[in-house]
């Protein structure tokens, strides 16, 4: 129907049809089909498997009662069935193409189901490890946020006749102390510069709906943030659905700032939420207000318009042929996203036939948390552990499995063994929303483990499984070799055997800074330079006098952004910059030979940084432009060249306008953060 169709049909509908066209409610909800029938409701979210048969039930109702369809919606967050690698550990991947095919078949499989709406990607820039729902994130960085996204967006919705819902809108991810649904205290300038860019991305991607964030930004919940409705609407003219978060509107009333729920549905409609979730607010007090004169029925009209667009919009597109997802892509991004932290005197990878392996740790034989947050359809009990596929893989070792929480049983396995195989970390359920930790550490008794096998003086591999970015300074000092294979979904234990044993050479590069200790937090390594910057910042133990430091910690990472070993040994060499004076309409241009010196091939992922030495304001010390992920062959020498346009060169003034200046840059080319190859160039007016 045309926009004209639509308003004639809009002006068809009584008030209390419209209202319930923004109700949205939980499909389990216990009047559900009354609200159906009485056209209460206009979208339904499911969360588990019985809520799949009960949501294509209510959608046959509500196509015989109203000749508006249901929308059901859901949190397809890193997979719906096949579990692919929590979002974090996608993005060390570096490989958006990968997890644009994430996006794609996760969200096939949902809409077999007969999911419409897809409440995903997260893009919150997330700089505190304490924060369980950094394992959401694509980390700390807003360049990889922004590639991310739109791999996420496109991916979503290329799988045909499926609303992807970028969230949360904005700076969730700054929640204070890494605790969740805290306040976030960002200015305009950094909400620009850092936090937004990724959202901004997606709408440029055609992602058709929006979810506000749930805390309060410098004091007024995001929720109902006139900044940000501003830059939704007037700056960036997003034309889809805005959703508020569970039960946001009702928590008006927490945060204080209405003083009943009538008075929240006052502040939501005026503020700009298209959709309830799960508040009541509009479907108890929207007509009220009506009535009383306070809200004009217009703005009501203007969000039922958007709504019943993107209902049309969804029917229309073309359903594709779901392409059942066989486990390849599930396999291949569990094997691309694991870290190699540490690999001492080589230990890595394991020949395929050792007499024995002890492998010990619980996690060793849980699958529930190789899965990780968000994945309830996800199926443990067809997942297998990574004791099950160690066990198959090594098929000519006798694998001794023991869950290490007797030290001294433990301790005898590991004598008798020729390899030692332990399973550390987090469980599923210690990340994710509502998952804050204040020591995101190894756990104490897993720590415990490790010393005791250090006192063995036996060579311990390690095997990381987590959601978050981990304090991992204690476990460092006693493991040889450390793999950091995250929640990696359905397939992680193939992954992790095949990393083992060398079938797959790891390529995985961090996306978060690795702290030292807790202290640090939030360390991130685009901070500003201050002015007294450390001089021996990581060379010397001993704090610089009135520098910003620390008197007991160096303000370096364990694992610096980026960072991540294969068993490879790459050269970078002859970086230039083509153009090192160039015009403000050019792009730069820069070329780096990058040689593959082992015997093996293998996946490098070459990264830019740039630093801007002189502007309004102070700039990062290094942030990432651009990067490129290059399978080499063994032996392989490879000529990169990289082209970086330079009105992505700028920043926010102090007028929070985006500008480019003229000046000097430092450039780094390299395998992370600590790139060492640099070079200079100049941008002219
Ligand atoms: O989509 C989620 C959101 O990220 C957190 N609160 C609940 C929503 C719906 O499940």
């Amino acid at each position: 129907k045309s926009e004209c169709e639509l308003q004639e049909k809009i002006a068809q509908m009584s008030l209390r049809e419209k209202i319930g066209q923004m109700n949205q409610l939980i499909v389990s909800h216990a009047d559900i089909e009354e609200k159906i029938k009485n056209s209460d409701v206009g979208s339904v979210i499911i969360i588990n498997d019985e809520d799949i048969e009960r949501s294509i039930q209510q959608k046959q109702l509500a196509a015989k009662y109203t000749d508006i369809p249901l929308l059901v919606s859901t949190d397809v967050i890193h997979g719906y069935k096949t579990i692919y690698p929590i979002p974090l550990a996608c993005s060390s991947t570096w490989n958006p193409e990968l997890i644009k095919q994430v996006a794609y078949h996760s969200a096939q499989e949902s809409a077999a189901d007969s999911t419409d709406w897809i409440f995903a990607p997260m893009v919150d820039v997330s700089r505190d490890l304490r924060w369980g729902r950094i394992a959401e994130s694509a980390g700390e960085d807003t360049h990889l946020n922004t590639v991310f996204s739109r791999a996420w967006v496109e991916g979503i919705q290329e799988s045909g006749s499926i609303a992807a819902c970028v969230k949360h809108f904005a700076a969730y991810g700054a929640a204070e102390g890494g605790r969740d649904y805290n306040s976030a205290q960002v200015s305009e300038r950094i909400l620009r510069e850092v936090y937004l860019p990724p959202f901004k991305e997606a709408i440029n991607a055609g992602c058709k709906t929006i979810m506000m964030a749930f805390q309060d930004l410098n004091g007024i919940p995001a929720s109902i943030h006139p900044l940000l409705y501003k830059i939704l609407r007037e700056e960036w003219k997003f034309d889809g659905v805005i959703i508020s978060d569970y039960n946001a509107i009702l928590e008006l009333l927490d945060h204080g700032v209405a003083e009943d729920l009538k008075e929240a549905a006052y502040l939501a409609i005026q503020a700009g939420i298209d959709v309830d979730m799960m508040s009541n607010a509009y479907s108890l007090h929207l007509a009220d207000l009506v009535q009383e004169g306070r809200v004009d029925e217009k703005l009501i009209d203007a969000s039922v318009m958007r709504i019943l667009q993107l209902k049309q919009e969804l029917m229309a597109d073309q359903v594709h042929t779901r392409v059942k997802e066989e486990g390849n892509t599930a396999l291949q991004t569990a094997l691309e996203s694991a870290v190699l932290l540490k690999n001492e005197s080589s230990l890595l990878p394991m020949k395929s036939d050792p007499e024995s392996i002890a492998l010990l740790g619980e996690l060793a034989d849980d699958s529930a948390s190789l899965l990780g947050t968000w994945s309830f359809l996800g199926e443990p009990e067809k997942t297998d552990s990574i004791h099950q596929v160690l066990s198959q893989r090594f098929a000519k070792s006798a694998v001794i499995y023991n869950d290490g929480k007797d030290l001294k049983k433990a301790s005898e396995i590991a004598k008798q063994c020729e390899k030692v195989i332990v399973v550390i970390g987090e469980q599923a359920s210690m990340s994710g929303e509502a998952h804050s930790r204040s020591h995101p550490a190894i756990p104490q008794e897993q720590i415990e483990l490790l010393k005791a096998l250090k006192a063995l003086d036996v060579e311990v591999i390690a095997v990381v499984l987590s959601g978050r970015p981990l304090i991992l300074t204690e476990a460092e000092a006693l493991c040889d070799t450390i793999l950091l294979a995250w929640h990696g979904g359905t397939y992680a234990g193939q992954a992790i055997a095949e990393i083992l044993l060398g079938e797959f050479n790891p390529s995985g590069r961090l996306t978060c800074s690795f702290p030292r200790s807790v202290g640090q937090v939030p360390l991130n390594y685009n901070h500003r330079n201050t002015g007294r910057p450390v001089l021996g910042e990581g060379i010397t133990q001993f704090a610089e006098a009135y520098k910003s430091n620390y008197i007991d910690e160096t303000n370096e990472a364990l694992y610096p952004f980026g960072f991540g070993l294969s068993y490879s040994q790459l050269e970078y060499k002859d970086l230039k910059v083509l153009n090192p004076t160039l015009k403000k309409a050019q792009s730069l241009q820069v070329q780096i030979t990058v040689t593959n010196l082992s015997d093996r091939d293998c996946f490098e992922t070459v990264q830019l940084y740039i630093r801007d030495l002189v502007a309004q304001t102070a700039r990062p010390v290094k942030e990432l432009k651009a990067f490129k992920k290059l399978l080499l062959k063994a032996g392989e020498s490879r000529l990169v060249e990289i082209s970086l346009p330079s009105d992505e060169l700028g920043y926010y003034n102090w007028n929070n306008d985006y500008q480019v200046d003229s000046g000097l840059f430092d450039l780094w080319v390299g395998p992370n953060c600590k790139a060492e190859a640099s070079a200079q160039f100049r941008l002219e007016d």
